[in-house]
């Protein structure tokens, strides 16, 4: 006798009066005085188990059975009487008369209900074995498997082989810090677990793969938020012989098939964006266009206006002056709140903005008078007019100002665009569009300067290629040098980036120039690849998505940890196996390592 006929969330009217076998686990028992229902969970849902009591020994063990026991039940499918019909369950019609109950193995008092709400994420991770259990999240590892399964078809039906390449490897320059990994049998040397596959997937290029992909853990130490983890995991993809158009246009196709084939969502067309426009109207290379509020550039308007905010950031050196108009922001009993201003003010100084001037519309026939504002007298009528014209101001509006440094402006009213769009207040005022909204911003420039450093860098990696004719700028004028890189954006999420990669050793050269990486450094880092270029390197590209985050994206989920099955805290620890934790003093001398604060060493072996 098999130990189950079915899956209890699929027992539906189909079986009616059919004999059942199933087993789960128990998500609660309900004594009704006289008959006991329980309810039986498994991965595909739960389903009404009745249990009478003329069955004396079954509803013996109905009696002693308690949440999270894993029993098997064996029983008649019935209708359910009516009025107790439930319809969000697939099984909601139907309940199963037990006639016999096993226990498989009964369950200690668990931390928590498992159908509780607001558990905190501590407690969610500590016992990540019982959240597992919970729908949402035994929904959320199916979904992304079906993502994961629908990625393969695709690729596979496009004649992309799958490859493995090395966890234990050399530093990869994505631009994250490593996590690295000592060797024992060479004292003192180190592999680094890759950020991601860029340099062997290429090298497997030159090697005439011509088409490769893996869905792969890669690895960066870097700040974490919402949308990263430590160790995430990449679809990269590579191919020779394919332009820019091409690859974005089949990789659009595959995330459209992928969200039609698990979602039945279309996806439509993706619009194309460049870096500058993005930069321009939203403030971000990744605009989420769900959010109906644009920039305004003033930058041109406020050169010369007394207001010193203004006027000192239009003239300084990669300075800006935007603003951002709110519609609807100043109606009297329906705007924002003088509270709500303050908070924004404070929002925004997050991202190092210095304060956030703002006037509010209150009756444009009235000129100055109909204006209310802690700026504007500061501000002559030729700025203030054309900063009405420009921003389309109308009574009940109410303009947010940025300036500073160009990024400053970017990072803080960026953020405050996103922000006041996803707020109650924007959602209420048609500010936010609940759709999918997908794009391309591509033309990113090759590089961008750090202040800090006094040096040129790479915005995609260094093997990203110039655009045709920019070879020269890349040493002569490198803030002109735009790039064959693209990055796929939804909602406010970069899902996805890549680039046509450089296949040229003479190019490649020119780009380490620019980046001041000096013929031996770039021997020593990236030897393997140059060397390989010189051997007939075919015209390659590619790129990589977020698997984590696609995912993410789809189930709606707050956190990137919500559709990984064992993911790291904020501050990068497991919380159910307490990695990472302290070793021995014998595991650390064979490999060569001496801690520099020697209480962190493990004390007693296995304690
Ligand atoms: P990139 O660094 O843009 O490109 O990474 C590709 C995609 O991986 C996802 N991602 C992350 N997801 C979760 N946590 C993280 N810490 C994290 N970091 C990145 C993003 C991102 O778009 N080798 C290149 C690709 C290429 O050029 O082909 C690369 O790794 O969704
Ligand atoms: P202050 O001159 O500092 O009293 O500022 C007058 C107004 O300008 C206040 O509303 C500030 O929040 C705002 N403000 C100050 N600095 C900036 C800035 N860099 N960008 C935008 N608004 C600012």
């Amino acid at each position: 006798m098999a130990m189950r006929s079915h899956y209890c969330g699929l027992v539906t009217e189909a079986l009616l009066g059919q004999t059942v076998t199933l087993s789960g686990w128990v998500n609660r028992r309900r004594d009704h005085g006289g008959v006991i229902f329980i309810d039986l969970r498994d991965r595909e849902g739960y389903v009404q188990v009745v249990c009478d009591p003329d069955r004396a020994e079954m509803f013996k063990t109905a009696e002693e059975v308690r949440n999270e026991y894993c029993v098997q039940v064996k029983g008649v499918v019935r209708a359910r009487p009516s009025g107790t019909t439930n319809d969000k369950l697939k099984s909601g019609q139907i309940e199963v008369l037990c006639h016999e109950l096993n226990v498989l193995n009964p369950s200690v008092t668990p931390p928590f209900q498992i159908d509780e709400e607001n558990l905190s994420e501590t407690t969610r991770l500590t016992h990540r074995v019982l959240d597992l259990r919970r729908p949402y999240m035994q929904n959320n590892l199916m979904l992304r498997y079906k993502v994961a399964m629908e990625v393969r078809k695709f690729l596979d039906a496009n004649g992309f082989v799958d490859i493995e390449t090395p966890m234990l490897t050399k530093s990869t320059p994505e631009g994250a810090r490593d996590y690295l990994v000592p060797s024992r049998v060479h004292d003192g040397q180190f592999f680094a677990l890759p950020q991601s596959p860029q340099l062997f997937k290429q090298l497997l290029m030159v090697a005439g793969f011509d088409r490769y992909y893996q869905i792969t853990k890669c690895f960066r130490d870097e700040d974490l938020r919402a949308d990263r983890q430590p160790e995430f995991t990449q679809i990269d993809i590579e191919t020779s012989f394919m332009e820019e158009q091409d690859i974005r246009d089949m990789f659009q196709g595959m995330i459209k098939t992928v969200f039609q084939n698990t979602l039945g969502v279309d996806l439509g067309e993706f619009p194309v964006m460049t870096y500058q426009d993005a930069a321009f109207r939203f403030g971000s290379d990744k605009p989420d266009l769900r959010v109906k509020l644009e920039f305004t550039e003033l930058t041109d308007v406020m050169k010369d206006v007394e207001f010193k905010v203004f006027s000192g950031a239009a003239n300084m050196k990669n300075g800006r002056v935007v603003a951002l108009r709110v519609p609807g922001g100043a109606k009297e009993g329906a705007g924002l709140s003088r509270g709500e201003i303050d908070a924004y003010t404070e929002f925004v100084k997050i991202y190092g903005a210095k304060g956030l001037a703002w006037v509010k519309v209150n009756d444009l026939s009235k000129g100055r008078e109909g204006l209310q504002s802690p700026i504007i007298k500061n501000i002559h009528d030729a700025a203030l007019n054309e900063t009405l014209q420009r921003t389309g101001a109308q009574d009940g509006d109410l303009i947010f100002f940025g300036a500073d440094k160009e990024k400053i402006v970017n990072d803080a009213i960026g953020a405050l665009r996103i922000k006041i769009g996803h707020s109650e207040f924007g959602k209420k005022n048609g500010l936010f569009e609940d759709r999918w909204a997908p794009l391309w911003v591509v033309d990113f420039p090759m590089f961008e300067y750090d202040e800090d450093n006094q040096r040129w860098n790479s915005v995609h990696h260094p093997f990203t290629s110039p655009k045709d004719g920019h070879e020269d700028w890349m040493v002569t004028a490198p803030e002109k040098c735009i790039s064959k890189g693209y990055d796929m954006v939804l909602n406010g999420w970069e899902m996805g980036g890549g680039s046509v990669r450089i296949h040229r050793a003479d190019v490649q050269q020119k780009v380490f120039d620019a980046l001041k990486i000096s013929p031996e450094e770039a021997k020593e880092k990236f030897g393997f690849l140059l060397d390989a270029l010189q051997y007939g390197a075919p015209p390659h590209g590619g790129l990589a998505f977020g698997l984590d985050r696609i995912v993410t994206l789809m189930t709606g989920a707050e956190s990137i940890r919500d559709v990984i099955a064992f993911p790291k805290t904020q501050r990068a620890q497991c919380l159910l196996t307490q990695a990472p934790s302290p070793v021995d003093e014998k595991q650390l001398r064979e490999l060569h390592i001496r801690l520099r604060n020697p209480d962190a060493v493990k004390t007693t072996a296995g304690a």
